[in-house]
């Protein structure tokens, strides 16, 4: 039976026990890690957030009731303990901070007992996510989740002080809202009381935050909730958090002045990584040209090389004939590569064909002076060695080639080659912290699927001053005041200075083939918004969750978000998603679920 913790009270954490502390009386809470009956000693492991407490119940000390009751402890009961807190003389555990003290124990109150867990709750288990993910408040317990999801908090905390103290206002936005186009679907939730209309559960909280400058709010942010229906990957989930801001009277500048302080802050208070200022800057078109990434990792060098010019009238045909018909050629060069298997080239020639690519070219400058290529037998005289002085190559290099008629293939699948020869020959410094602006994003990418253009960033970002009157002539070239921040080649945010002006944006949602009556039926309140003094605002969101698994040395945000969803986009716990239990539910929506097949059919 569990007992009450009536008349007790806690009188602090396991790991906040002292040894100035040692001769004074103290009650703890908290699991039984484990604990082990040495005959007339019972020696339990106390555990909370904070660590671990040894617990000495000695019959003679604590009495036969208590020692018989201590004898029946298994793990992860929970207990309360009484007794004296003291020294374990030389028996000291350099393992725990409280290694040097000990509570002997007088009085002990089982709370509540514990069935034996799926698996041990402690660190380094391999136990499979799935089960894990099951039973996620066990997995929880263990301590190094339980310090990501405490230095989560801690982060945001700083963040939130650092911005209020900065002139910020916290202001939460609704949920349920009408859609806003950050690229990905919409979760969408019916309408009872409007039978057949639905919110959209908002992929950012972007338009409001627009609106809350309309509104004179001048400085606001928030921790905010965000939903998007996109497949996942190690670092995106279906619900996630932003850091989410947006200053009035404010342009690039500005934000990226603040932002590197408020980056500067959080990493020194939580990482003790101290950040030079200003941060690294780089136009987009340079981080693809010379690394085949809007968020190129920078821990390491290897920069990708242009060889069009080069290579434009070459005796290799697949090359010349993708010049003429505009296409691009760079080359990646693998320092000391030159020995690897044919097996291995393979590997990665299948690795570029999945980005898009239609081959890789390679030349192996063997030690001995001869080569290797899948190419160099087409080549005229004197091309060979022009390759190699371009690349600055010698002997015992790797070199690779991409052609395409398609810059993005060339850069995608050039960039993608980059990042994985980087890990495979360990050439990354895992202990760099590389951050980076990526700047002057164009404004427009072209779709070849919907044959038009798309907002690069979204409808709201403002073109570059000198670039507005290339929106009728060439749109492709039109840059825009867009900014993403980047560390170790992952995009931990983004934003922009945005449109203030109605008939600049009433223009930019023309470019991007919406109609008059599209854009007002889509986004009419922000028009009408825009009617009556807009200041000229631009702002920011951090993916929270990306910004603490870095922090905290992870390699996936599932590791930073209390109760994540799985691979596969479900809650494993909680079962959902799920049928609803009711069909008057589905009724008073009036939803009819159609079969599968056949919904997939339609
Ligand atoms: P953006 O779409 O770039 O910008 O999102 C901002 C940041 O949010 C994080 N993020 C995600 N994190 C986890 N899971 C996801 N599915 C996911 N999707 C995005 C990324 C990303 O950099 N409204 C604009 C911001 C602005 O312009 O102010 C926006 O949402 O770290």
């Amino acid at each position: 039976m569990a007992e009450s913790m009536r008349g007790l009270h806690r009188t602090c954490r396991c790991a906040h026990l002292t040894e100035s502390m040692i001769g004074q009386e103290v009650t703890m809470m908290g699991w039984v890690q484990k604990s082990r009956n040495k005959g007339g000693l019972i020696f339990t492991d106390l555990r909370d957030r904070s660590g671990i407490l040894q617990i000495l119940f000695e019959e003679k000390d604590c009495g036969q009731e208590v020692f018989e009751k201590a004898a029946r402890l298994r793990s992860e009961f929970v207990i309360a303990v009484s007794g004296i807190v003291q020294s374990r003389g030389k028996d000291i555990n350099a393992e725990l901070s409280t290694g040097s003290i000990e509570l002997s124990a007088r009085e002990l109150r089982i709370l509540s007992e514990s069935e034996v867990p799926p698996f041990p709750i402690e660190d380094g288990i391999r136990t499979k996510e799935e089960l894990r993910l099951k039973y996620r408040y066990l997995d929880l317990r263990r301590p190094e989740l339980q310090k990501r999801i405490m230095t989560r908090a801690r982060i945001s905390f700083l963040i939130r002080r650092f911005l209020t103290e900065n002139g910020f206002l916290e202001i939460e936005t609704p949920t349920l809202i009408k859609s806003t186009p950050e690229g990905a679907r919409d979760f969408l939730v019916p309408s009872r009381l409007h039978h057949g209309s639905f919110y959209a559960l908002p992929q950012s909280p972007q338009l409001l935050k627009q609106l809350l400058m309309v509104s004179g709010m001048d400085r606001y942010f928030q921790l905010a909730r965000c939903y998007r229906d996109e497949d996942l990957r190690a670092d995106r989930q279906p619900e996630f958090t932003q850091v989410d801001m947006e200053l009035s009277f404010a342009d690039v500048e500005d934000v990226l002045e603040l932002n590197e302080r408020l980056l500067q802050f959080i990493f020194r208070e939580v990482c003790g990584v101290e950040l030079t200022l200003p941060l690294r800057r780089m136009r987009w078109i340079d981080a693809m040209n010379d690394y085949g990434s809007d968020k190129p990792d920078l821990r390491f060098g290897m920069k990708l090389m242009d060889l069009t010019e080069l290579l434009r009238d070459c005796g290799f045909s697949v090359f010349s004939d993708c010049v003429r018909e505009g296409g691009i050629i760079k080359g990646l060069k693998l320092p000391g590569g030159a020995g690897m298997p044919r097996k291995k080239i393979d590997a990665y020639t299948d690795f570029v064909k999945e980005c898009g690519a239609k081959g890789l070219a390679y030349l192996s400058l063997m030690e001995d002076g001869s080569c290797k290529s899948s190419f160099a037998k087409f080549l005229r005289e004197g091309e060979k060695e022009r390759i190699c002085e371009a690349m600055r190559a010698k002997a015992g290099d790797l070199l690779f080639l991409v052609s395409d008629r398609d810059r993005r293939v060339v850069w995608n699948s050039l960039g993608a080659l980059r990042l994985s020869l980087g890990r495979d020959f360990s050439l990354i410094d895992e202990k760099a912290w590389s951050f980076l602006w990526v700047t002057e994003f164009p404004m427009f990418e072209y779709s070849e699927e919907l044959g038009r253009f798309q907002a690069m960033h979204h409808p709201f970002t403002m073109p570059m001053e000198e670039d507005l009157p290339l929106l009728d002539t060439d749109p492709g070239a039109v840059r825009a005041k867009a900014y993403d921040i980047v560390l170790n080649g992952t995009e931990l945010g983004g934003g922009s200075v945005r449109i203030h002006q109605a008939e600049v944006q009433e223009r930019m949602l023309e470019k991007l083939g919406f109609t008059r009556e599209r854009a007002m039926e889509q986004f009419g309140f922000l028009m009408q918004a825009f009617r009556y003094g807009v200041p000229p605002h631009a702002g920011l969101a951090y993916g929270l969750d990306r910004l603490a698994m870095w922090m905290v040395g992870s390699d996936t945000i599932r590791d930073v978000i209390a109760f994540p969803k799985g691979k596969d986009g479900s809650d494993a716990m909680m079962e959902a998603p799920a049928p609803v239990f009711e069909e008057q539910q589905l009724l008073d929506l009036g939803i009819v679920v159609s079969d599968r097949e056949e919904a997939e059919k339609d």
